[in-house]
């Protein structure tokens, strides 16, 4: 038999793989997802009971740290995520340096690196206690800046967390809170928000988070290798779906609101246009994350009684989908960003912050897998090439 190691060696054998489609590029505890059946887990534990019975602190501790915490655990975390929600004040002059229409990912990501300068202690995974209090740091200042990219582009006075509440409720009053009178989310609000947090929670390896591996294979600090996650979810073909969803429903609504219009053109093969927030790559029945947060969404609509040309084209899109028989026949659902988009429209969210807001749930999970890669003391990762460009030249100038 041919030992393929022996092999590669004696002949420099690569394989390729673009996009690492059938590639793993590591082991992990961490997230099970099976597309074909429509099951995501964190950690054995199924999406549907955690979205239904943990908090995203809850569900961001499981992902860190292995198990669910008990009550003094939980108490612990949270304790440490306020005890470090404080950013350094110079941070600020940062932000004041972009422009108002700056991109927030585009912020974020740049904010999240600075984070290094103010907190340069190299976190030693050795030491249990540093990995912590990192840990905590960056739950606690990422949501802080995250909000304040929003609070930048709209010219208000930038918010500090209120350790008097929670940290999803504490994220609603960090964006929306202003000095002339006392804020309030409702009780539906956060729990939407929540479960939407968890289902972002973690994916497995895909593009951000194999960012945020790969940079921090290098041994790259914590926030390092978070600001390069972000980079990688700006993108438009990753967390950027959202927002394309939304794009989509001003474009109908624009058009005259002519929801068969669009559907039919969805099913032209003559023309490129699709529905955005129908299918999934990896889901082909179903995305287990969409049925859950359909029902959060209603929940949001009736509560706020929100009257939005916008969510009622969402409404009629999604019924007419459900009942076609090309997407029935091509088991083409609506899949988590489609109703993502209308909770956060629904809340008042700008549409070019709904990439931050896939940031700020996806943040433990990446956390979770720079630190399982870390303690599982990871090569640095260095793919290999097939070089296809000239052999030797002889230098000869062209001036
Ligand atoms: N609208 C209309 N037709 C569609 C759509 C859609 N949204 N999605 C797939 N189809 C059709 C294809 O044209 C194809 O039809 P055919 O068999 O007659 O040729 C069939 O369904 C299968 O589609 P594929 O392109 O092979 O499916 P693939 O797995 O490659 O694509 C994808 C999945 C990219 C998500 C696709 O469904 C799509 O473009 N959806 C809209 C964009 C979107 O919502 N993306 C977010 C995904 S969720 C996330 O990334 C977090």
């Amino acid at each position: 038999a041919i030992d393929i190691n022996k092999l590669r060696d004696l002949t420099g054998f690569i394989t390729i793989d673009p996009g690492y489609k059938n590639s793993g590029s590591c082991k992990s505890e961490i997230t099970f997802l099976d597309g074909e059946l429509g099951i995501l887990r964190y950690r054995g534990y199924s999406i549907e009971d955690l979205a239904e019975k943990a908090s995203f602190l809850e569900v961001s501790y499981l992902l860190i740290f292995g198990e669910l915490p008990t009550t003094a655990e939980l108490e612990n975390f949270e304790n440490n995520i306020k005890k470090h929600s404080l950013v350094n004040e110079e941070m600020k002059n940062i932000i004041d340096g972009f422009p108002k229409t700056a991109h927030p990912m585009g912020v974020l990501s740049a904010l999240t690196s600075a984070l290094t300068a103010f907190n340069p202690k190299a976190v030693n995974v050795d030491n249990e206690k540093e990995m912590y209090e990192a840990i905590c740091k960056t739950m606690a200042k990422f949501l802080v800046i995250a909000t304040w990219t929003y609070r930048k582009s709209m010219g208000y006075p930038l918010n500090y967390y209120d350790n008097t509440k929670g940290y999803v409720e504490n994220f609603m009053q960090l964006m929306f809170q202003l000095p002339t009178g006392p804020y309030k989310a409702s009780p539906v609000v956060i729990d939407a928000l929540d479960k939407l947090f968890i289902l972002h929670a973690d994916h497995e390896q895909n593009c951000s988070t194999s960012t945020v591996r790969m940079v921090g294979s290098s041994h790259a600090g914590l926030f390092a290798s978070i600001s390069s996650g972000v980079s990688a979810l700006w993108g438009p073909l990753h967390g950027g779906a959202n927002q394309a969803v939304l794009e989509m429903l001003e474009e109908i609504n624009k058009d005259g609101g002519d929801t068969d219009k669009f559907l039919a053109k969805a099913k032209d093969k003559n023309d490129p246009f699709r529905l955005m927030g129908f299918g999934h790559r990896v889901y082909k029945n179903f995305d287990p994350r969409a049925k859950i947060i359909k029902k959060a969404a209603q929940e949001v609509l009736e509560t706020l009684g929100v009257e939005d040309p916008i969510l009622d084209i969402a409404r009629k899109l999604e019924t007419a989908a459900l009942e076609d028989e090309y997407f029935k026949s091509r088991n083409l659902y609506p899949n988590v960003d489609f109703y993502s988009g209308i909770i956060y429209r629904a809340l008042g969210i700008p549409t070019d912050m709904f990439t931050v807001m896939f940031a700020i749930g996806r943040l433990p999970g990446w956390i979770a897998q720079w630190k399982e890669m870390r303690e599982n003391k990871e090569p640095i990762g260095r793919p290999r090439q097939i070089y296809t460009g000239h052999a030797l030249r002889e230098f000869k100038s062209n001036k």
